[in-house]
């Protein structure tokens, strides 16, 4: 359609019908049926109100999505169509890993990749927009949903949340109709990831300094990069809950990041402002929801109830209510809806593209990519296949085909690859021998989690369990350890206090331990766990998050060598939780402690390190890397200037492996405090034993901008340090001065 006829059709509707477009319902509300992510008796609502409404939610699948978009169109007075939405995080059925470990790639190109094939297959099943790119900056595990962001750091999220927009939306020159192409979210805005005591939904508390420099710009990054959608958040900043804070949406978001797409409350966002206690009702919260310029209401009745009669009363002008609804309409022209309005929905493709080869593939790929080899003692890791030897596979995790995160909605379990079947393929026919233990359930009797959990065990099937594996790994010369935290540990809603894996689990490798040290731990989980004592039990320690449909094959693919491990921490895995919030960008202090123990009047705890157990952007591979030191092409910048800054990496190992080079700056004096190190860049390379290669990097002067002490967003002259190694402990550095501005 022409603008032109967007804005006639505008004109022709009543008042009902345009807040109609505003409201959004979950999909069980018009059929039988659907996935519920929040409560279900936010929305009461009469057929009359639901034929008229602009989009549902968490409906899937082309033969359902079509007959209602047909029955739909056909009811509807001037045959809109409807818009579907659906939280599409990690893949619909062929799933990736979760985003914390696509984090961990440190990989745009994969990541784009794997949201691509996330598009294509909700495309097909009738989606028209995912509710995703997460990109809140998280930096306290303890809260559930870190696994679904891709980690602590502003700069690589943003590179990450452009590359799932690319993915989602088509990529550069290329128009939201176009064939498997779904329209993104930019989500949670803003700062939902910074709840108090990483307690989900809880208010944050930060300066308006963090709120820019290290919440927005993810954000930001998407909406330069044309995602056309964007979700309030649950939480108040500032003491304001985000769907009605008029100066974050208004100005901050369509002024200052220039976003002209839809903006959508998060799930009865809206309602709850009268729990959050700034609206008396949800009249009022429909009012603060209009005005802070929310154009769809999410399951909550307060748009549809009340909207027509603030805009009658005079309380609300009638002119934000058009405004809204041209962006809805927009959004739907857009995606072509109006000329096709079943879009991409296909039943046919459904059975052709739906965990198809080409899609298992990549997600194989992108999950070995992202597991993290935290430690690999005496070279236990990669297992020879070829040997004589006895490999014990033990825990809950061997032969489970739950190794997906917590917003896999349509998922299949029994499409998993489990590491039984994934090691299986791999030894068959070959000498080494493997057998296989359960040892405990993942969880201890009684643990709380987000959905009814239930495996039912007496003390005697326990005890069994348990004496198997001992039994087990007696006999081995090698065991492999398969522990985790439980996938509704983690996500929506699913925060904990203890941040380590079920207590039972832990009983087993102790015990394991009591009769074999040579123990490869793979660690299952949906946010950093407090490692220490499964690290100082195991020789080898692999971290694979929740790796997906293909879990079971990427670790096997690792465990035996075919491919190298090259994942890199996107999150700081701390000592302790006593120590969060901490991260690898943290600030200088008056009374710095280099030592990381307490002594004296310095920085610190008297109990505990201040250092993490493994800093981000660590990892190791199965070869070792050696960095040259750093040479600057300049060492005087002008704010024009390009200083190009290179290093020699090789490969002293004896396998081939990549490597993710890391360049981090150090702004050496601000007139505002400025952090340890702030990533800039990274580079990744392959390379055979042996060799080496110039990797290098462009380091311009916007790099270098932050709020100065003014809030005006600059660089400052000074001296400034250029890191480039291996991980955020970096020491390899060299130094440049940016000159006084002219
Ligand atoms: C979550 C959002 C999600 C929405 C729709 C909410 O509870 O916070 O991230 O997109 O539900 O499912």
């Amino acid at each position: 359609m022409e603008q032109r006829q967007l804005e006639n059709l505008l004109r022709e509707m009543t008042l009902e019908e345009k807040i109609g477009q505003m409201v959004q319902i979950s999909g069980h509300l018009l059929t039988e049926g659907g996935i519920l992510t929040g409560p279900a008796d936010t929305v009461e609502i009469t057929g009359e109100q639901s034929a008229l409404i602009g989009s549902i939610l968490n409906k899937v699948g082309a033969k359902s999505l079509h007959r209602i978009q047909e029955e739909y169109i056909a009811g509807h007075p001037y045959h809109i169509p409807l818009l579907m939405m659906f939280d599409v995080i990690n893949g619909m059925e062929t799933i990736f890993p979760i985003p914390l470990a696509q984090g961990c790639t440190f990989s745009p190109e994969l990541v784009e990749a794997a949201a691509r094939v996330a598009a294509k297959e909700a495309a097909v099943a009738g989606i028209h927009v995912t509710f995703s790119p997460m990109l809140d900056t998280v930096r306290d595990p303890r809260w559930g949903r870190v696994m679904e962001s891709t980690g602590e750091d502003p700069w690589l999220n943003a590179e990450l949340g452009k590359a799932m927009v690319r993915g989602y939306q088509g990529g550069e020159n290329e128009v939201l109709s176009g064939a498997g192409n779904i329209s993104g979210c930019i989500k949670h805005f803003a700062a939902y990831g910074a709840p108090e005591g990483g307690r989900d939904y809880d208010n944050v508390e930060i300066s308006e300094r963090t709120f820019r420099e290290d919440y927005l710009r993810a954000y930001q990054a998407a909406v330069e990069e044309g995602c056309a959608m964007v979700m309030t958040s649950f939480n108040s900043w500032n003491r304001i809950p985000s769907s009605a804070n008029r100066w974050l949406m208004r100005k901050v978001l369509r002024e200052e990041m220039g976003f002209d797409g839809v903006v959508i409350s998060d799930y009865a966002a809206v309602a709850e402002m009268v729990s959050h206690g700034i609206a008396e009702d949800s009249r009022e919260a429909a009012k603060l929801a209009i005005m802070a310029g929310v154009d769809i209401d999410m399951m909550s009745t307060a748009y549809l109830n009340h909207l027509a009669d603030l805009v009658r009363d005079g309380e609300v002008e009638e002119r934000l209510i058009d405004e809204a609804v041209m962006r809805i309409l927009k959004l739907k022209n857009d995606l072509g809806l109006f000329e096709n309005p079943f879009k991409d929905c296909s039943e046919e493709k459904e059975r052709e593209l739906f965990a198809c080869v080409e899609h298992r593939e990549l997600a194989r790929k992108a999950a070995a990519a992202s597991f993290v080899l935290l430690k690999n003692e005496g070279k236990l890791l990669p297992l020879d296949k070829q040997s004589r030897k006895t490999l014990a596979f033990i825990g809950p995790y061997a032969e489970n085909t739950e190794l997906y995160g917590s917003w896999s909605f349509p998922v299949k379990p029994e499409r998993t690859v489990t590491i039984r079947q994934g090691v299986g393929q791999k030894t068959v026919g070959n000498s080494v021998k493997v057998v296989w233990a359960k040892g405990c359930p993942v969880l201890n009797e009684g643990m709380v989690t987000r959905m009814k959990y239930r495996e039912d065990y007496t003390e005697i099937d326990l005890n069994r369990l348990m004496d198997d594996a001992v039994n087990a790994a007696k006999t081995a010369d090698t065991v492999v350890m398969c522990l985790g935290e439980h996938r509704d540990q983690t996500g929506e809603g699913g925060s904990r206090a203890v941040i380590r894996i079920p207590e039972n689990q832990l009983e087993l490798l102790k015990r394991v331990r009591q009769v074999n040290d040579n123990i490869v731990t793979v660690i299952f989980s949906g946010r950093p766990l407090e490692m220490e004592e499964i690290t100082e039990r195991s020789k080898a320690v692999l971290m694979v998050w929740m790796p997906g449909t293909e879990g079971g094959n990427a670790i096997a693919d690792v465990l035996f060598g075919d491919t190298a491990p090259e994942g890199k921490l996107s999150m700081t895995l701390p000592r302790s939780a006593g120590q969060i919030p901490i991260y690898y960008s943290q600030f200088r202090t008056g009374r710095p402690n280099r030592t990381g123990t307490k002594i004296g009047f310095c920085n610190g705890y008297l109990d505990e390190s201040t250092k993490p157990l493994y800093p981000f952007g660590f990892g190791l591979s199965y070869t070792a890397f050696d960095y040259s030191p750093i040479t600057l092409s300049r060492k005087e910048m002008k704010k024009e200037d390009t200083i190009t800054a290179t290093v020699t990496v090789s490969n002293i190992g004896d396998c081939a492996g990549t490597e993710t080079v890391q360049l981090y700056l150090r702004d050496v004096k601000g007139s505002v405090i400025r952090p340890m190190k702030m990533l800039r860049g990274v580079q990744k390379v392959t390379l055979q034993p042996g060799e080496g290669r110039e990797v290098s990097f462009a380091i311009t002067e916007e790099m270098l901008e932050f709020y100065d002490a003014d809030m005006n967003y600059v660089s400052e002259p000074g001296l400034f340090r250029v890191f480039i190694g291996t991980d955020s402990g970096a020491d390899n550095y060299a130094e440049f001065t940016l000159m006084q501005h002219k």
